[in-house]
């Protein structure tokens, strides 16, 4: 908590006053409250806001599935069927995520960042129908979190 304090105090100290908002965004996309934005994310895992999602099958898709055992399966999928996401569990898998359990925001810090499975984190889904709205959501959680972290005392 102290270290989004720091960061918080680091980033609003820049502004020559509080609803200088353009030059927020833009000391903010500079990475001043990256440690916040780590922290933000960890909890968008841990504490998945969308679970699960579905989607309904429109036409019968075949495709190979390569299994634990190494051997290719051919998986049909059939017009009709619902397709569950699970979400939630993707963001507790212990073949991504080391000690799943923890909050640790040192996670989405540096390589350990970068050297993820792409479809381990999926707070927004991934694909053509993804969240339109996750670069504003992002960006106004991480300075609505700094606000609050140097306002409040959580405990
Ligand atoms: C932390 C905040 C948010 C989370 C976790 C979130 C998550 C998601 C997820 C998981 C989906 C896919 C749902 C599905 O297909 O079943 C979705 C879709 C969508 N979200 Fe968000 N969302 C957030 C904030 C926002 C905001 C702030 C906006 C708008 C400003 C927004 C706009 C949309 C739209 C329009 C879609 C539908 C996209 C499509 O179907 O093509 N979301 N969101």
């Amino acid at each position: 908590m102290e270290r989004v304090r720091a960061e918080a105090e680091a980033t609003f100290s820049q502004l020559e006053s509080e609803d200088d908002e353009e030059s927020l965004a833009k000391i903010v996309r500079g990475g001043s409250l990256d440690y916040t934005f780590a922290v933000l994310k960890e909890a968008l895992r841990k504490y998945s806001v969308v679970p699960v999602v579905t989607r309904s099958c429109v036409k019968d898709d075949v495709f190979e599935v390569v299994g634990k055992d190494g051997k290719t399966q051919r998986l049909t999928v059939p017009k009709g069927a619902t397709v569950v996401l699970n979400i939630e569990a993707a963001h507790n898998d212990p073949s991504v995520w080391e000690e799943p359990e923890k909050f640790d925001p040192e996670r989405f810090i540096g390589e350990r960042d970068k050297t993820r499975d792409l479809y381990g984190f999926l707070p927004f889904i991934q694909g053509p129908r993804n969240c339109l709205g996750q670069h504003l959501a992002l960006l106004e959680a991480r300075v609505v979190l700094a606000y609050l972290v140097r306002a409040y005392d959580f405990r």
